[in-house]
């Protein structure tokens, strides 16, 4: 069950050029997405022409307009058609469903709800590539999974242990020990220390640190990591609770995660990840992406492979263990959202 009233990532921003429409599925739902030719004008439309029903993203972008190009219907940004080619009467239901849709730290995020219901501070607070501070690397993968499960995932990182042994050479702690989870009114809060460590894979260090990591999990699936490397005692000295980040000695990285279902079986997996200016250069961003890819496509096989199994079970449930509680917390939060717009 997903949410329609969130912003969902439907690519990112560098990926669209100005003039040339570009296709998603979101919720099952086909939508183009277009820059408008000569001026900033950002447009999504549902991808669904009104006269046969031709993909709009096979067309031409006419300065803020769309012309479908099979028979030539021209789609204002609203979606209401302009023109139709041989008529002068244009029927009042002559127009697509237009999105809402804002660019902001190098996504596209497109609002599912109702449009006057689209509140632009529900956007998750995501860094991506054009943050300042950060050097990141960006990247997205293509599930054969449902997006629920990816989200599961990202909610309980037990699995790391297990998963990302080879790639994140990731400890025990991760499955022996329970992170501190904190309820958020769109998501959940997950943060651990690891005190008297060498340091993170690829980044490992000469004396001990004590590595801090958090993570928001925002509706409707965006996770948006910081961590970073603090002297040895630190964890201690602010009691296992949260750090000053601004005396991070080491190693501070961002990364900024979003699961989109784009139908009931397939989802996008968009990624960006890298360091704090003050803690890496292009050299680092790219061994961590190199890392990150490692990672997400051992998280691919188990899950795809989990999809497949769950399909062929007749009314699969699940067993929770103790590691379950963010993944049931979100999960219902995100079921009493769904069940809120359907009767509201
Ligand atoms: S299907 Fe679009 S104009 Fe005919
Ligand atoms: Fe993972």
């Amino acid at each position: 069950m997903y949410t329609r009233n969130a912003w969902y990532v439907a690519g990112w921003s560098s990926d669209l050029e100005p003039g040339k429409p570009f296709a998603i599925r979101i919720l099952g739902e086909p939508i183009v997405i277009y820059r408008a030719v000569g001026s900033d004008r950002l447009v999504a439309l549902e991808d669904r022409c009104v006269h046969r029903l031709a993909p709009l993203s096979l067309g031409r972008c006419e300065g803020e307009n769309l012309r479908c190009m099979y028979h030539g219907l021209l789609f204002g940004p609203d979606g209401v058609t302009r023109e139709i080619p041989g008529q002068d009467l244009i029927p009042p239901k002559a127009r697509v469903r237009a999105y809402p849709v804002v660019e902001r730290a190098s996504w596209l995020w497109v609002w599912l709800g109702d449009a006057d219901k689209a509140d632009e501070a529900l956007i998750p607070p995501s860094i991506g590539p054009d943050h300042p501070d950060y050097i990141m690397g960006q990247g997205f993968l293509d599930y054969d999974a449902e997006a629920r499960l990816i989200n599961d995932n990202l909610l309980d990182f037990s699995h790391l242990t297990y998963v990302h042994a080879a790639s994140f050479e990731a400890g025990d702690q991760f499955a022996h020990s329970l992170p501190k989870i904190e309820t958020l009114d769109r998501g959940i809060r997950y943060s651990r220390w690891a005190p008297n460590a060498r340091g993170p894979v690829g980044r490992r260090s000469e004396d001990l640190l004590d590595n801090y990591m958090s993570y928001e999990f925002l509706v409707p699936g965006v996770l948006l990591m910081w961590s970073g490397g603090f002297p040895a005692g630190t964890a201690e000295a602010c009691a296992f609770g949260p750090p000053d980040r601004s005396q991070a000695c080491a190693n501070v990285t961002f990364t900024s995660q979003a699961v989109t279902p784009m139908t009931d079986g397939t989802a996008r997996y968009f990624f960006c990840w890298g360091p704090h200016r003050d803690h890496g250069d292009e050299k680092l961003r790219d061994l961590l992406i190199n890392l990150a890819l490692q990672a997400f496509n051992e998280d691919k096989v188990m899950i795809e492979a989990q999809h497949k199994i769950i399909a062929l079970t007749p009314n699969p449930t699940v067993m929770p263990t103790a590691h379950d509680r963010p993944v049931t917390i979100f999960n219902r939060m995100v079921e009493r959202m769904a069940k809120d717009q359907s009767t509201g």
